[in-house]
């Protein structure tokens, strides 16, 4: 009976028989890996209805042989610290009819590994899990996807569904687009406006951006998340290894924080949160107090998020404010800068010192290349793979995420039978056959890119349901395009798993896009 696991495991052997999985079984584990085994048990309560109790680890089953009564079946959790000659996230998975045997080198191949053993107890018939025999590990460490939370707020509840779908399959990443110029959507404690005023818009468009004249529905619309929120959400997210990479974009795309702060722009305009889809010509100012301004917030982003990289947007900065403001040109000679795409650069630098000063690692979309990329800034490829080449021949980290394969705003069909979509096509196959390392690059040069995720641009996405309808069937393939060895991979193959691996989506009532 094949098991159907997305994505698929580097080495799977099938055996014959199976375990028995109900109350009675035991769980051991080692003390320091009560995080996971409570997951485990948060999925075992989720999927089957009971929990099950621990043991201490010096219980033994490998002696018992002869029977599968109740307390002679166990689970165990270990640390294998041979497994780490492999990889990070390598881990084992035994199945025989008195074990479930789970070893990894890490508590994030542990997190991964759990993964493949909830695939398996949701499709459990009566209990049973069928014997086996995997070895695995990933492709990429940096396995995501980008959920855009400023166009259309999502509830706190729903970004923990998400998380947890991310975990399901083996995806390590949620790159949190927090601001953007429709809403800011976290709580800064040292600057109150940007969560009072600029979170809530008033009206939002209705149809699509290119639609003249253009139509509002009149209806407020905010949200955001408290600091307490936030430490929420981030504690779920390291219960399943997840690692949340905030985003606060900058120096364009902040209209709702100038409208909060005017201080921050280059005009006397009274301004409001966007209320439309495009980008906003209202950028930040580089003066002196602007600058520490943005470098206060990201240190209450740090104190809330606690993994390596914090991202400091960059993109589509549009820079008419700078080219026409007096002060700002004066400002440029002052800095000894020729352009305004050195201006955007010279910004960001004073982002990673901040950043930099705390240990943690600056990521930004790819324009951050364009008038000379800090030192140790990663970049994120967007317009196609091709920042992403040119910044991994400059010795740079990346990540792929470009709009030819990982738009998951744009159609996944037919735009004649789809809800209301930005454009363009990247149906299943496309994001399947995906290639993350670009032929251009050797072997060094391809060892920089991190991975790669998906994009949730949320301009079309109103609610959870239609983030869901758009992110899922695709993250399975991209989750595959991220975890499985290239040359391994095989769409028809994938499809036929997908079908039944649908039915653990129906469980979690995920809004999928019908095969
Ligand atoms: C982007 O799509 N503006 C990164």
């Amino acid at each position: 009976m094949p098991v159907n696991l997305i994505p698929q495991p580097l080495s799977l052997d099938m055996r014959p028989n199976s375990f028995f999985l109900d109350a009675a079984v035991s769980l051991i584990a080692d003390s320091d890996l009560l995080e996971l085994v409570a997951l485990l048990n948060q999925h075992l309560k989720q999927h089957l209805g009971f929990e099950l109790q621990m043991a201490p680890l010096t219980t033994t089953v490998t002696t018992v042989t002869a029977n599968s009564n109740a307390a002679n079946r166990a689970i165990q959790l270990s640390l294998d610290p041979a497994l780490t000659s492999k990889h990070p996230e390598a881990y084992t998975l035994d199945i025989s009819p008195l074990k479930v045997d789970l070893k990894a080198a890490s508590a994030s191949g542990l997190a991964v590994g759990l993964s493949s053993l909830r695939q398996l107890i949701m499709s459990a018939e009566g209990g049973k899990i069928p014997c086996l025999a995997i070895s695995d590990e990933p492709r990429f460490g940096w396995r995501g996807a980008m959920l855009d939370v400023s166009r259309h707020f999502m509830p706190k509840d729903f970004v923990l569904k998400f998380i947890d779908l991310l975990s399901l399959h083996k995806l390590n990443i949620l790159h949190w687009h927090l601001t953007d110029d429709q809403g800011w959507r976290i709580e800064i404690k040292r600057y109150p406006k940007l969560t009072e005023k600029a979170s809530m818009r008033q009206a939002t468009l209705i149809g699509h951006s290119r639609e003249r004249p253009r139509r509002y529905d009149d209806v407020p619309h905010g949200g955001f998340y408290s600091q307490e929120e936030i430490r929420e959400v981030v504690a779920y997210a390291a219960a399943r290894q997840v690692t949340i990479v905030p985003e606060i974009d900058m120096p364009g795309h902040m209209q709702a924080a100038i409208s909060a702060y005017p201080e921050l722009g280059n005009t006397d305009m009274s301004l409001n949160p966007r209320c439309h889809w495009g980008i906003s010509q209202h950028i930040l100012n580089p003066m002196p107090e602007t600058v520490r301004f943005m470098q206060h917030i990201l240190e209450e982003v740090m104190d809330l998020f606690p993994g390596p990289f914090i991202h400091v947007g960059g993109d589509e900065a549009l820079k008419h404010e700078w080219s026409e403001s007096r002060k700002v040109q004066d400002r440029m000679a002052e800095l000894g800068l020729k352009s305004e795409d050195e201006l955007q650069s010279w910004f960001i630098s004073q982002m990673a010192e901040t950043i930099q000063a705390r240990g943690r690692r600056l990521i930004g979309w790819d324009e951050i290349l364009e008038g000379g990329l800090s030192k140790g800034a990663t970049v994120m490829s967007w317009r196609g793979s091709q920042g992403g080449i040119e910044a991994a021949k400059l010795g740079h980290n990346v990540v792929m995420a470009p709009n030819t394969h990982t738009y998951f705003d744009y159609y996944q069909a037919d735009p004649a039978h789809e809800p209301l979509a930005i454009g363009s096509l990247i149906d299943l196959a496309k994001v399947y056959h995906f290639e993350p390392l670009p032929e251009e690059l050797n072997e060094q040069e391809k060892n920089l890119i991190l991975g790669t995720q998906a994009q949730l641009w949320a301009e079309y996405l109103p609610n959870p349901a239609q983030v869901e309808y758009m992110a899922f069937p695709r993250l399975c393939a991209l989750a595959e395009v991220a975890w499985c060895p290239q040359g391994t991979k095989d769409y028809d193959v994938f499809e036929m798993r997908l079908r039944e691996h649908l039915k653990r989506l129906d469980r979690l009532a995920v809004n999928y896009r019908p095969l």
